[in-house]
């Protein structure tokens, strides 16, 4: 968050930490000694709701209090006195020793642990969210999840910070990189196996930003104005799905405000979705400084509040003794947090510190890089490129010499060695700047290629780059685009004139091949120029070997968008982004700045009145060419679609044969699509289902994808259900949500 480092070393103590103090004299009387707990609720064959019950019966109000808040953040000021036993993360919360309830430690986690710098350890940079999207691979998913719980129990975490699943209706959101693309159903089911992938190793995993938290520009003020069927089925549905298959222990609510309520205070997102409709059964904790009031958060659903105390700790306790929070509803939020705490296995099998295990980690994040980096052009077939006819190739721009980018903010995964672009030691990671790993392109190209000379250029000077690309047989230039939590794009253009860099280097040579580093879509002015294009997101700790591979065919892509690429900015359903007015920004230099976020900042609004219209739908209702779709991947090898059988039973059923018609083994993502009756009143399709298919040269499979009756239904918002139109359907099938050669209809009662 913005206040992590920059702004409130000096701020927060003014406010928080009085607060902080405040509620440690209340609370001191609870760390009692250490005693190996012998209740009943330590019996793990009870459910997890029994064992909260039965634990619960047993709490006094402070300690019930000491588990619905933390105790400040590291780095901005003094801590609570009561956060000793802190791990360093960006949240900690009192346990209860005596009744053997562990303290909790947060870390942020979104493509890896953050901060291990600080504690002098060692995390695994995963690709950026974004990135293990367009794998569209469930397993990958899990893995990615599984690597991040098991590094946070290597470093002494038992809570993540993660499962980031906005969907970017606005891609200039400067934390594009760390959601998961533009559709609920891809995004929905990806996060779900992220998130069981981090429980299983037994920590408790967390979804977030919910929700609506599109853009980063004045989020801790703006109001989202939005209907309630538009949520359901596009930004709630990815929630929905991740919640009710991948059962993340927490759910962490965003910073701004939903129809006039803040997220974090808002019952109909809280209470009446996620805690009704969706049974959610875990708690809810807010975003750092995302609280604002006692009452009507608690009241609405707020469990537990972050990083402080300033409404959840002694104003609550004062809240209950008045009877203004009923004990019942404080007693659900405790229950929750216990639930979580024992269903995700942190009571029974605590974190121990460790060893990292580094080399797995490779492994595992070269693997989801490979599957993840998307190959968008390949004219002429230039790509594999052919080591043995290469003598030689210029590499130009983007640090590629020694580094590849990385997504910032509290996502931010320290390098190894620190930020590639700098002088040994002295490349700190610090909030919202460009942080370089040191996965070298230029040396995983010429690992490729031991014969051949690789020239390197950095591309500040474009007639330079462009005079060495002309001397060489191809050039493969770095474009990037950094982005971070805080901020947004201004455009998705590239940054830094990249654009007449390229443009530059492929009229010098027309085997051109352009890398994109990117947590966003890019507009690409110069694409009918150069003969390829890949995307590889912010690809992590092994990009650079990822990609070699790629380019020199030892691994053939598969890789597909999940978020479409406009032409221009102007095509977006908001041309230019909304901007907070001045009230609306709590100043950096100002010591009331986080008074006024929590007690609240004036709103502005922004009206998403595209509606249900969301990224390819936008473009199928509007009629609008698109650079790139979204579902589109290019392979080495290219594969056929027959055969589609639709039936419909208790579930509708899509079988049809994949095809590899090339001479490379490889794995295609088949996508099936369904447009529904006139009558539903929607955009011309959406995505039901997919399947990922490894197929040998020469192979045929038949595949069969069973569609889930959610993703055929609308959400009515006069009955407050999900409901299947009667009609007629038809089911698309094919490599992207632009070439769907098979079609079959399919009437539904
Ligand atoms: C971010 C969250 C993060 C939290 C703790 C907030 O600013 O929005 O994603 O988990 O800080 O660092």
């Amino acid at each position: 968050m913005s206040w992590h480092l920059r702004a409130s070393r000096t701020t927060l103590p003014s406010l928080i930490t009085v607060a902080i103090l405040a509620g440690a004299l209340f609370s001191a009387a609870q760390s009692a000694p250490d005693k190996p707990a012998s209740g009943p609720w330590m019996n793990a064959s009870l459910s997890p709701d029994e064992r909260a019950s039965l634990v619960l019966t047993q709490m006094t109000l402070d300690e019930k209090i000491s588990l619905l808040h933390g105790t400040g953040m590291h780095g901005l000021g003094p801590m609570s006195p009561l956060a000793v036993h802190s791990n360093g993360g960006a949240g900690y919360v009192v346990g209860v020793p005596r009744l053997g309830i562990p303290d909790i430690q947060m870390s942020d986690a979104a493509y890896g642990v953050r901060q291990s710098g600080e504690n002098g350890r060692y995390s695994t940079a995963l690709p950026s969210n974004v990135g293990a999207a367009a794998s569209w691979d469930l397993d990958a998913a899990y893995q990615y999840g599984a690597l991040i719980g098991r590094e946070l129990r290597d470093q002494g975490y038992n809570m993540s910070l993660g499962g980031g699943v906005n969907i970017p209706r606005e891609p200039r959101n400067g934390r594009t990189f760390e959601y998961m693309g533009e559709d609920p159903v891809l995004a929905g089911n990806m996060v779900a196996q992220l998130i069981k992938g981090t429980a299983s190793e037994h920590v408790i995993s967390d979804i977030k930003h919910y929700a609506l938290n599109d853009q980063e520009n004045g989020r801790n003020a703006v109001n989202v104005n939005i209907d309630k069927r538009s949520m359901r089925e596009s930004d709630l549905l990815a929630f929905e799905i991740g919640v009710r298959q991948g059962d993340p222990a927490a759910v962490m609510c965003s910073y701004n405000r939903v129809n006039g309520d803040y997220a974090c205070e808002n019952s109909y997102l809280l209470t009446d979705v996620l805690k009704k409709d969706w049974n959610y059964k875990g708690f809810v904790l807010s975003d750092w400084g995302g609280t604002h009031s006692v009452e009507k958060a608690s009241a609405a659903g707020l469990d537990h509040e972050q990083p402080g105390e300033y409404f959840y700790g002694a104003a609550l306790k004062k809240a209950v003794q008045s009877g203004k929070v009923p004990t019942a509803q404080l007693d659900d939020h405790v229950h929750r947090v216990l639930r979580s705490m024992f269903a995700s296995g942190v009571v029974d099998d605590p974190p121990h510190k460790g060893v990292v295990n580094v080399a797995r980690g490779f492994e595992i994040t070269q693997h989801i890089a490979e599957q993840s980096i998307v190959l968008l052009k390949n004219a002429g077939r230039l790509l594999p490129l052919d080591a043995s006819k290469l003598s030689h190739v210029a590499v130009i721009g983007a640090h590629s010499d020694v580094g590849m980018i990385s997504g910032g903010g509290s996502a931010q995964v320290d390098p190894p060695g620190g930020n590639a672009i700098m002088p040994a030691g002295k490349g700190r990671t610090t909030w919202q700047a460009e942080i370089w790993f040191p996965t070298s392109p230029l040396k995983a190209i010429q690992a490729k290629l031991p014969h051949a000379t690789v020239d390197y250029d950095a591309g500040t000077d474009p007639s330079a780059a462009a005079a060495l690309a002309r001397s060489t047989q191809v050039a493969i230039v770095f474009a990037y685009q950094w982005e971070s939590e805080g901020m947004d794009l201004e455009t998705l253009t590239l940054a830094h004139d990249q654009d007449a860099l390229i443009a530059k280097v492929a009229a010098a040579n027309p085997h051109t091949i352009v890398v994109l580093e990117t947590g966003s879509p890019a507009t690409m002015p110069w694409v009918d120029q150069v003969s390829g294009v890949l995307e590889a997101w912010y690809p992590g700790t092994r990009g650079a070997e990822a990609l070699a591979n790629l380019l020199f065919g030892e691994v053939n892509p598969s890789a597909k968008l999940p978020i479409t690429f406009p032409k221009s900015d102007a095509d977006l359903p908001h041309p230019t982004l909304v901007k907070a007015p001045k009230q609306s920004i709590a100043d950096d230099s100002k010591p009331d700045r986080w008074k006024r976020i929590l007690e609240g900042l004036p709103p502005f609004q922004v009206t998403y009145n595209e509606g249900v219209k969301v990224g390819y739908k936008w473009y199928d209702a509007e009629n609008k060419p698109v650079l790139f779709p979204f579902g589109y991947g290019l392979s080495y090898t290219t594969y056929a679609y027959s055969n589609l059988k639709v039936t419909s039973g208790t579930k509708v059923l899509v079988s049809f044969t994949v095809q590899n018609t090339g001479n490379r083994d490889g794995a295609e993502i088949a996508q099936v699509y369904a447009a529904l009756p006139a009558s539903a009143a929607e955009p011309p399709k959406r995505l039901v289902g997919w399947s990922k298919v490894q197929l040998k040269a020469g192979e045929s499979k038949e595949v069969s994808v069973e569609v889930d009756p959610l993703y055929l239904s609308i959400f009515n918002v006069d009955r407050n259900a999900w409901q299947r139109i009667a009609g007629d359907y038809t089911l698309l099938v094919g490599g992207s949500s632009q070439s769907l050669p098979l079609k079959e209809s399919l009437s539904l009662p």
